[in-house]
This record gives C-alpha cells, sequence and structure tokens, in this order.
C-alpha cells in the first residue's frame, strides 16, 4: 500500500502537473504511470493500482476533496437525511477511468508481475463518510454504530454492495488480485470489530467470488491482533495483512498453513534504512520461513522515505544484499 506517492520525485512532478489528487485517481494516462514508476525504480513483484478508498463513497454521491497536507474531507453522513441523498447503487461508470487504469496497467506489466486491485473495507469507508475526515479512533462512525445500528447497518450493507461491484469492475479489467483494507478496524472491541469489520467483509469476499469464481483476495483488518485468528476462520481470503505493531509469529499460528501473510515491515525503519532497515526484513522473513507470505511494509511508505531505502529492502529480501 501506498507503493507510489510523494517519496518518489517522479510522482510529484506528475502529481503537480495532474492538479488535484482525485483528478490524478481518474485520468488513465498519468495513473498508469504513476502505478507503474515504483515497479520501474524498484523491481517489485507487484503493482497496486494507484487509486483511493474513497473513489466508492466519490461514486456513491458523496463530496469528496483532498486537501493539501491535511488529507481527506468529505461532506459528513451523520444520520438518514445524509444518507438519503446518496444513490443507492454505486456509479460504476464515473469509475470507468479507474478500470481503465487497470487494463493499461495490466498491458504493460510484464507477465510475471502481478497487478493488485482494492477497496476500502465497508467499515473503514464508512468511518470516513460518517466522520468526513480520518481522526483519532475514528469516533462519529463508531458512535453512529452504537446509537444507530439500524442506519449504520444500512450503510454498511449499501458498501458492501457498491464495493463488490468495484472489486469484480477491477477484476474484470485485468487485476490478477484485490486487496481490501480496513485499516481502522484494530480500535473496535471484539464485538464490534465481529459485526462491522469481520462479517461485512467475509459477505464481500462470498460477493466477488459468486461473479469472479476463485478471485484472489488478501484482507487486510489493520491492528487486528488477537482477533485475528477469528477474523481469518470467518474471512475466506487467500491472504491477510498483518501490521507493523503486531506479531508475525502470533499471526502465523492464528491462520491456516495455506493462507498468506503479508506484512510486516515498519515503515519507519525503511525511512531509517542501514541497519535497522535490514533487521527488519531479516526477522519479517525469519519469521515466516516455510510460510506462504508477500514481503510488505506494516502500513504504507512514508513521504519522508528515501526512495533508495526502498532499493536496499528489495536487495535484502532477495538475497543479495
Ligand atoms: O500505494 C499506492 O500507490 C496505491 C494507491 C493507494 C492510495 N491510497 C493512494 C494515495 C492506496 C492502496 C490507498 C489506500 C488508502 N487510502 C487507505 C487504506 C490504507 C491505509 O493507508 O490505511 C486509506 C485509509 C486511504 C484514504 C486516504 N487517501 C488518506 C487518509 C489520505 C491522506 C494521507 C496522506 O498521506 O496525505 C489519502 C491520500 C493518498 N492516497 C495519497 C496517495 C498516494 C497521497 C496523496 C497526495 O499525493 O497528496
Amino acid at each position: 500500500m501506498r507503493q507510489a506517492g510523494r517519496y518518489l520525485p517522479e510522482y510529484r512532478e506528475l502529481r503537480a502537473k495532474a492538479g488535484g489528487f482525485l483528478d490524478l485517481c481518474y485520468a488513465p494516462e498519468m495513473a498508469t504511470e504513476v502505478t507503474l514508476q515504483p515497479i520501474r525504480r524498484f523491481d517489485l513483484d507487484a503493482a497496486i493500482l494507484f487509486s483511493d478508498i474513497l473513489v466508492v463513497p466519490h461514486a456513491l454521491g458523496q463530496e469528496v476533496r483532498f486537501v493539501e497536507g491535511e488529507g481527506p474531507r468529505l461532506d459528513p453522513v451523520t444520520g438518514l437525511a445524509e444518507f438519503g441523498r446518496l444513490k443507492d447503487a454505486i456509479d460504476l461508470d464515473m469509475l470507468a477511468p479507474v478500470y481503465e487504469t487497470v487494463s493499461r496497467v495490466r498491458k504493460e506489466l510484464s507477465r510475471e508481475k502481478a497487478l493488485i486491485g482494492f477497496c476500502g473495507a465497508p467499515y473503514t469507508v464508512a468511518t470516513y463518510m460518517v466522520g468526513g475526515r480520518g481522526g483519532e479512533e475514528q469516533a462519529p462512525a463508531r458512535l453512529l454504530a452504537y446509537r444507530e445500528p439500524d442506519v449504520f447497518a444500512e450503510l454498511i450493507e449499501r458498501l458492501v454492495t457498491a464495493s463488490a461491484a468495484h472489486l469484480v469492475a477491477q477484476l474484470k479489467a485485468g487485476a490478477d488480485a484485490v486487496q481490501i483494507f480496513d485499516s481502522w478496524a484494530g480500535d473496535l472491541p471484539p464485538g464490534e470489530f465481529a459485526r462491522w469489520s469481520t462479517r461485512p467483509i467475509a459477505e464481500l469476499c462470498e460477493r466477488v467470488r459468486a461473479e469472479v469464481p476463485g478471485a484472489k483476495i488478501i484482507a487486510f483488518a489493520r491492528g487486528a491482533g488477537a482477533k485475528l485468528a477469528d477474523f481469518a476462520g470467518v474471512v475466506p481470503a487467500d491472504g491477510f495483512g498483518v501490521a507493523t505493531s503486531e506479531d508475525l509469529r502470533v499471526a502465523r499460528s492464528a491462520v491456516y498453513a495455506s493462507r498468506a501473510l503479508q506484512g510486516a515491515v515498519d515503515p519507519i525503519a525503511l525511512v531509517a534504512g542501514g541497519a535497522a532497515l535490514d533487521r527488519a526484513v531479516d526477522d519479517a522473513l525469519a519469521a515466516l520461513g516455510g510460510h506462504p507470505m508477500i514481503l510488505n511494509l506494516g502500513h504504507g511508505v512514508r513521504q519522508e522515505t528515501p526512495p533508495e531505502h526502498v532499493a536496499q529492502l528489495v536487495k535484502r529480501a532477495r538475497g543479495k544484499g
């Protein structure tokens, strides 16, 4: 995640030309280029589509802006009145440029490299829709879930349907796998986690596979911690993301041997580079020796990351540095 982005000078250059961040997401030629930039530089095994999880609320009719230096801002959905103004179904025509980007990238990428599409999990997307922004433990959405569980359940249900359509369209356009990001799920207590993260993600996987049998899916409930075993027991994904603060050895004992684990190098070790980064890579590889794994960060690449540290990580992981 955040494989492309502001730590790369070639990204900053294109971003300046595109105008807004969403304009870049909806410009297939430029979005293709941005998706491929990290692959050209670092020879990674997989590219992740350049887009954002917030294109789904955008295509449901919600106002979405990205404010420079502050992150996303949405007109909050705080109750039935605003909810009623959203579209019943996702406007896939609005997202046609995203699917065109997927097919362009797949054409340009060599066959042995995978292209990963993605969406936000219903819960995480709902937290932005309700709170209007990222914030401490996404309290506004949790409050709505406690106070008006029926309204929140309806919002989650709409997002399951919309996200399934969005993932199916990416798979049909050529994505080799899709990842579901539940960035805020870890903050939830177990009962709420099961209700708003685990079950909707399981449902989403099933709906995607009903249309694309055998679709490869990675589910990332960031910070699931001790809840991972229950999550992985219910969610029929092929792989599970693990966050920086979590123990890959514990995660390994929580999932079936056939399910891959993805993670969990500290993005700040990537900023540091040197011996600390080598140790972080070695630890992740040692923790998952013999288990199917996708070596990755526990969260996105930070803006202040020197690009040569990403090259160092790749070299170390391949046993060449
Ligand atoms: O890695 C990639 O190149 C893939 C594209 C990708 C982006 N966002 C591009 C992006 C992916 C997979 C995401 C996922 C995403 N977006 C998540 C889930 C993963 C996570 O990080 O927890 C979330 C919660 C979002 C919502 C979002 N988008 C936020 C909170 C922000 C602001 C953060 C910031 O650093 O400013 C974004 C903006 C964003 N999405 C950027 C990029 C490259 C930075 C935009 C810029 O150029 O200014």
